[in-house]
């Protein structure tokens, strides 16, 4: 039989909500402030009001099923999700093929609501559930000598109607730095308000890394590479001036094209207004110090 991580217990199920809401797992990286910390400076409790599920899972991105955003939904039933493996290669001590199951049964699954922002100046907030990739990154056994992880999308033309055109290079990839993967607020995302995650939102398995811009949060994986220095990713190859290796959320480095200042959360409403872009979106107390001493405009 297909499996599927699946989880009825609703989070209502679990802990009534004001207890989830200090939970220092879903504090949508509080980590580190202590228990009780609701939010940090930038990142006010109602900044962390979820979207709801149909605007989570009808309005994205996924170019292997076309290029408007409605696209996803309705082509990405094509894509089958099972069975599924992750090929963790590279400098890795145990390199192979994680089965998608396999990597389930070692993984405890949190939820996570993180704040998400698109490049193209629109945001959500989505409840994830999710592991950390260090701890996938742990099952493999990452070696001395790497310094970066490189990740793969499926590609399999004859399920995806959007790469029968050259878009962006195929298959869609993505890189971060080690320190980067490793940070506790990556996590591999499996679920979306509890139920796994549909297919358009990168079934069964996918990147999010909530400091940084949405095309960062590669979907879909199929291969996880340690490496020894910078690997391509997709947007950067496509058009370099406007989308570098890092990515992160900076409201002061704007788009060559249009600012990065504000943002529209997705949902708010036609007259709401739009708020401002905080530096890491938000998660500066978390990851601004592995960027010390870098030029943020420069290395954006
Ligand atoms: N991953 C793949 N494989 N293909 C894509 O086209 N789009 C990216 C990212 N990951 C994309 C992808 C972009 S541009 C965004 S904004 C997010 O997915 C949006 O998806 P989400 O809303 O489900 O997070």
């Amino acid at each position: 039989m297909a499996f599927r991580w699946t989880n009825d217990l609703t989070r209502d199920d679990v802990t009534p909500e004001p207890v989830w809401l200090n939970r220092r797992h879903i504090l949508a990286g509080m980590a580190g402030l202590g228990l009780g910390a609701i939010a940090g400076p930038g990142l006010a409790q109602g900044d962390l009001e979820p979207n709801g599920w149909d605007e989570i899972t009808s309005f994205n991105n996924f170019y292997e099923f076309g290029t408007g955003k409605g696209d996803p939904a309705e082509n990405a039933h094509l894509m089958t999700t099972s069975p599924w493996s992750i090929t963790i290669d590279g400098l890795v001590d145990r390199p192979g093929d994680y089965g998608f199951e396999q990597i389930m049964e070692q993984m405890s699954v949190e939820e996570r609501i993180y704040r998400f922002r698109c490049v193209e100046a629109w945001s959500m907030v989505i409840p994830w559930n999710g592991f950390e990739l260090a701890d996938l990154l742990a099952l493999a056994g990452v070696q001395d000598g790497a310094t970066h992880v490189a990740f793969e999308t499926l590609l399999r033309p004859s399920e995806m109607p959007g790469v029968s055109r050259p878009v962006i290079e195929w298959p869609y990839v993505e890189g971060l730095r080690l320190d980067e993967a490793m940070h506790p607020l990556t996590i591999m995302a499996t679920g979306i308000y509890d139920k796994p995650i549909p297919n358009q939102n990168g079934a069964p398995i996918r990147l999010v890394v909530p400091w940084k811009y949405g095309y960062k949060s590669i979907k879909s994986i199929v291969r996880i590479t340690l490496t020894d220095s910078e690997p391509p990713t997709a947007w950067n190859k496509y058009a370099p001036n406007e989308y570098g290796f890092y990515s992160n959320v900076n409201p002061d480095r704007p788009h060559p094209r249009w600012s990065q200042a504000s943002e529209k959360r997705v949902g708010a409403g036609l007259l709401a207004r739009r708020q401002p872009t905080l530096m890491f979106n938000g998660y500066e107390d978390e990851v601004a110090a592995m960027y010390d001493g870098m030029d943020l405009i420069k290395f954006h």
